[in-house]
């Protein structure tokens, strides 16, 4: 039998590699996206249906055609400094496109539901590690935004019985080892991304965003995990509600930080190149120190994040980065 999964956001950086892993698994990733920040030559591995969340209808049609087991919701917008600037987009788009989806879901009797979250929903607890106990205190719209798609899955178990797994995820990095698909934002604001480019000469040097932060080197630390051992939590996370354990949610980091000087330095000796770089101001709404306590989905979804260390995670945005692939 035909087992398909809405895959939102399917064309994006994070949805394409879980459309590869659910193609793995033995799934049919069905890719619904707006293309609006995503990339069509990206939906690889399943049907495409373009689309927006904010259209009932158009979702109805999805639904009703393909008959899901499940849905797993990457489609967001994901910039923190913009969310500040434009608070209405995200809320409208992020959390009512949400909502839009999770009534359609319910309305057609899919009851399985993976989330995308984010560990800016935990706002600036500076050198403090973040379990899924910890307090979600936002700092910003966009981790207010996935705060409140949390609530509504939460209110929308409640009453209809909608089963959600929620991931909140840490720095995600790195891309396919066979680079079929990886990492391309436009706008780049992620630092791994925009280093390789400095070191490729495709950007002018890259700024370090503080040197005087309260940390040994003076810079931020943060916890890097790779988008492939990311995307298996998400299949581990669709079979746990295929077995029926019901809801849940866990954060995804390795329980490691790495500073920014530390990941220049990997870069360095996995590329052979020299990392351009000046050190410049901080970052507003940039925090000292994220890093997860992530045992939850170690010891319950039998996750094994293997993939997840900077020689790992660099050397293969950097295969990405140098193949054809990325120059849109
Ligand atoms: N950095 C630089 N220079 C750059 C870019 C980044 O020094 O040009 C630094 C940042 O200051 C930060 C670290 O590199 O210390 C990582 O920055 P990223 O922009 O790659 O990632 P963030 O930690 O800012 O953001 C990530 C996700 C967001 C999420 C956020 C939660 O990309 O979606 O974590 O804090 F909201």
């Amino acid at each position: 039998m035909t087992r398909n999964v809405i895959v939102t956001g399917g064309a994006g950086y994070i949805g394409s590699h879980a459309c590869k892993a659910l193609r793995e698994a033995g799934y049919v990733p069905v890719t619904f996206d707006n293309l609006s920040t995503g990339w069509e030559d990206a939906v690889k591995f399943g049907p495409f249906e373009r689309g927006d969340l904010l259209d009932r209808a158009r979702l109805d049609e999805v639904f009703a055609a393909y008959r899901p087991v499940a849905v797993m919701h990457f489609a967001a917008f994901s910039q923190v400094g913009e969310s500040m600037k434009d608070p209405g987009r995200y809320w409208r788009n992020n959390v009512i496109g949400s909502l839009t989806l999770i009534e359609a879901a319910v309305a057609a009797g899919c009851m399985n539901f993976v989330f995308s979250s984010t560990c800016a929903t935990f706002g600036d607890q500076d050198n403090v590690v973040l379990d899924e106990e910890s307090v979600q205190m936002p700092i910003n719209s966009y981790g207010a935004s996935k705060r409140a798609i949390e609530d509504i899955l939460e209110n929308f178990e409640q009453a209809y019985g909608l089963n959600s797994v929620i991931f909140r995820y840490f720095n995600v990095a790195g891309g396919d080892p066979e680079a079929e698909v990886g990492e391309f934002h436009q706008p780049e604001t992620h630092l791994i991304p925009l280093m390789l480019d400095a070191i490729a000469g495709k950007r002018d040097a890259l700024t370090i965003f503080g040197t005087d932060y309260d940390t040994p080197d003076g810079t931020c630390i943060r916890d890097y995990v790779h988008v492939c051992d990311l995307v298996d939590a998400h299949v581990l996370g669709l079979k746990w509600l295929e077995d029926g354990k019901g809801s849940r949610m866990f954060n995804l980091g390795t329980g490691k930080g790495f500073s920014v000087r530390e990941v220049i330095d990997h870069s360095r000796s996995v590329t052979n190149r020299d990392v351009p770089y000046v050190e410049g101001d901080r970052r507003a709404g940039d925090c000292t120190k994220l890093v997860s306590g992530s045992e939850r989905a170690v010891t319950e979804l039998g996750w094994r994040p293997e993939r997840s260390n900077l020689v790992q995670m660099i050397g293969d945005a950097w295969r990405w980065h140098q193949s054809g692939h990325y120059d849109k």
